[in-house]
């Protein structure tokens, strides 16, 4: 199987992720990791299945992960099997009036699956993972959620 796992990070958050799918799902299979600004068109129209994350900024994906998103032509994936991802801030340890924007804004996966579907993607998996502050690290036993979620996708 060919699979792209395309990703935005901005402190390697969302990078170590990326990578650790890679180290999950490669056996077997072509794995191309990519990061969000040198994903062309053919990385997610050609591949058996993408996996996309994104930081979450301000309650939707990234700048850079909202281009891509954007040259997707309208109905072009045809079905294609997607699964998206967001690093976003764990609520817990933050204080009353984080939590409040946190929940008010939400995370970005949902909104990334939301534009593919658009795009006519088929949304297998959503999931969000969490960092500590705003440069993380990763949450404790975040990366084991991470090969468990990963082996899920392929299986
Ligand atoms: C400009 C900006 C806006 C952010 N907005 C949110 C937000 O609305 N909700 C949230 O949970 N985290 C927010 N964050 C924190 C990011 O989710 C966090 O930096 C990211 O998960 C870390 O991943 P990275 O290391 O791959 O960049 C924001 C971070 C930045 C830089």
């Amino acid at each position: 199987m060919k699979i792209s796992v395309v990703y935005d990070s901005k402190f390697g958050n969302t990078q170590k992720i990326a990578e650790t799918i890679k180290e999950v799902v490669e056996r077997g299979n072509e794995v191309k990791v990519i990061h969000v600004t040198d994903t062309k068109i053919k990385d997610i129209e050609s591949p058996d299945i993408v996996i996309i994350g994104s930081p979450t900024h301000a309650g939707n994906v990234s700048e850079a992960t909202k281009v891509l998103l954007n040259m997707i032509p309208k109905d072009s994936l045809k079905n294609k099997p997607f699964a998206v991802f967001d690093t976003s801030v764990a609520s817990f340890g933050q204080n009353i009036f984080m939590k409040g924007i946190i929940k008010f804004f939400g995370y970005s996966a949902p909104k990334m699956a939301n534009v593919l579907k658009k795009r006519g993607a088929k949304i297998v998996s959503i999931q969000s993972f969490f960092v500590m502050g705003m440069k993380g690290p990763l949450k404790e036993d975040e990366i084991k959620r991470v090969k468990n979620w990963a082996k899920g996708i392929i299986e």
